[in-house]
């Protein structure tokens, strides 16, 4: 039998000439993506780390009994009911939006699998496809089970579903970030900046939370998937040498584009965890700490090693880490019936540790904490719409997301008009990607807009119920609905 060094290297380069039919014919730009090169300039792309099929497989097999193993361990209704009811919140926003990405990126993995440009990534892409199929069906797998014990969890299958404000804002991103991007655009932006920036850290700095917190199933399977994100983001760093060396403006776009519009989304769902969502008692790190850490350096080294600059908005985004996952939160909170998940409201102790690892930003935002805990001292426990926004607000017309960058000094809201029409959006870079292509977002409507055009309804409980689908059940509430011993009445 041949060694596998003695046929590996032969195997993952098959591409032949073609005689009855162009290379742009088998290739067309539209789907395979530009710049559009000959295979020439193509053929070097290399992967680090070789896999064959069969390893692949046998690979994934051990994990995948690694990973049932602990599921039938710790997968049950009571191994959850003993976490603390915040992080089961965590879980939720997690279970809910890592499916509705993974399964598009098995859509766009498919695409590459046909349209990358040179066979050995295409293969490598083969392998990505069956990995995204395996993180969409884990999360799914694992909180069905719960289902019938807390019906928040049915958003894990749900979300993609409704046109929740989450659910519009999350398609806005990953419909254009990984379902219909062309290979190029989805190695550059999922596998170089998202996976490569964000997701492999955030897997590896959330599953050390979960570590701590005692959910040994999430550490498991976050665990689990982040070993084939490390695989398969690999494909990334050859596409872009390749576009940087024929285009490195569009190398640079892409670049800047993506790491903005996929930085709102982290910021929110890791930012939430790790300093709302995480019991005081287990935090460790801040997420600006781990974003400092574990993002801001690598990723800027990175930029160089491939001759791009950091993106000329770097120190919006600087300041971005100190405030932005902050301001959304409070809004979150005070709106969270419009969401499939519980909010904590930080008491003392946990004003104290955010002023700690936030010097500079937390105190800005801290009074609307004094204030949303007044009026629970007024109203008493279980009054939730007393602390909750009655109206409807102001979203992004680029990234969908609510107008919560700057600080409650400050908001870095700002406005364009286009075609006779004025754009609102919540930063600059959104602005900045909106005017670079204006055909490509112009029509998309936002929340507000639906409202102004009747086909969603402006009355707020309406809206929640009949136009995002949450039941009275599922629909966000506060995790202790305001039943906290530092809330309660001072005796007279
Ligand atoms: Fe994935
Ligand atoms: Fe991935
Ligand atoms: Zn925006």
């Amino acid at each position: 039998m041949l060694k596998r060094e003695d046929w590996l290297d032969l195997a993952r380069k098959l591409d032949w000439e073609y005689s009855y039919v162009s290379e742009r014919d088998v290739f067309p730009e539209a789907v395979s993506g530009r710049p559009w090169l000959p295979h020439a300039a193509w053929e070097s792309w290399d992967e680090p780390y070789r896999t064959s099929y069969a390893e692949y497989v046998s690979g994934q097999h051990g994990k995948e009994a690694a990973f049932r193993a602990v599921h039938d361990a710790v997968g049950r209704v009571h191994d959850f009911e003993r976490l603390d009811r915040a992080w089961l919140s965590a879980l939720k926003l997690h279970g809910a939006t890592l499916p509705l990405a993974e399964f598009a990126a098995v859509v766009s993995n498919l695409r590459a699998v046909r349209f990358g440009r040179d066979s050995a990534w295409r293969t490598m892409a083969n392998l990505g496809a069956l990995d995204e199929l395996r993180h969409t069906q884990i999360p799914l797998l694992v909180l069905h089970e719960l289902v019938r014990w807390d019906v928040q969890f049915d958003w894990a299958h749900k979300l993609l579903h409704t046109d929740d404000w989450v659910a519009i804002a999350a398609r806005h991103l990953v419909d254009e970030l990984i379902l219909t991007a062309d290979p190029i655009e989805l190695a550059i932006a999922t596998n170089f900046v998202f996976e490569t920036a964000f997701t492999n850290l955030q897997f590896v700095g959330l599953s050390a939370v979960a570590c701590s917190v005692g959910d040994r199933m999430f550490e498991k399977m976050v665990q689990s998937i982040q070993t084939d994100e490390a695989r398969h983001s690999q494909i990334g760093g050859p596409v872009l040498r390749t576009v940087v060396e024929n285009d490195p403006v569009y190398a640079q776009y892409l670049v800047d584009k993506w790491f903005w519009r996929t930085w709102l989304f982290f910021a929110i769902v890791s930012g939430f965890a790790m300093d709302y969502l995480t019991p005081l008692e287990q935090r460790r790190a801040s997420f600006k700490e781990f974003v400092e850490e574990w993002i801001l350096d690598h990723f800027e080294g990175l930029l160089e090693e491939y001759g791009l600059a950091r993106p000329w908005y770097w120190d919006t985004f600087v300041a971005s880490i100190g405030t932005y996952h902050h301001m959304v939160y409070a809004s979150a909170y005070t709106h969270r019936a419009t969401v499939w998940f519980d909010l904590a409201l930080p008491g003392p102790g946990e004003r104290a540790w955010l002023r700690e690892k936030y010097p500079d930003t937390f105190p800005l935002v801290e009074p609307v904490w004094e204030r949303i805990s007044a009026r629970w001292r007024e109203g008493g426990p279980e009054l939730e719409w007393y602390t909750q926004g009655a109206t409807p607000i102001g979203f992004c017309r680029l990234c969908q997301l609510v107008l919560c960058g700057g600080t409650p000094l400050s908001n870095s809201a700002t406005v364009r008009d286009h075609a006779g029409q004025r754009y609102i959006f919540c930063s600059e870079p959104c602005a900045w990607i909106f005017e670079r292509e204006p055909e490509r977002y112009a029509d998309h409507r936002d929340v507000v807009q639906r409202i102004l055009a009747g086909n969603a309804p402006g009355n707020l409980f309406a809206l929640i119920r009949r136009y995002f689908g949450l039941s009275e059940q599922s629909s966000g509430k506060d995790v202790a609905h305001g039943r906290y011993p530092w809330l309660e009445r001072p005796p007279a």
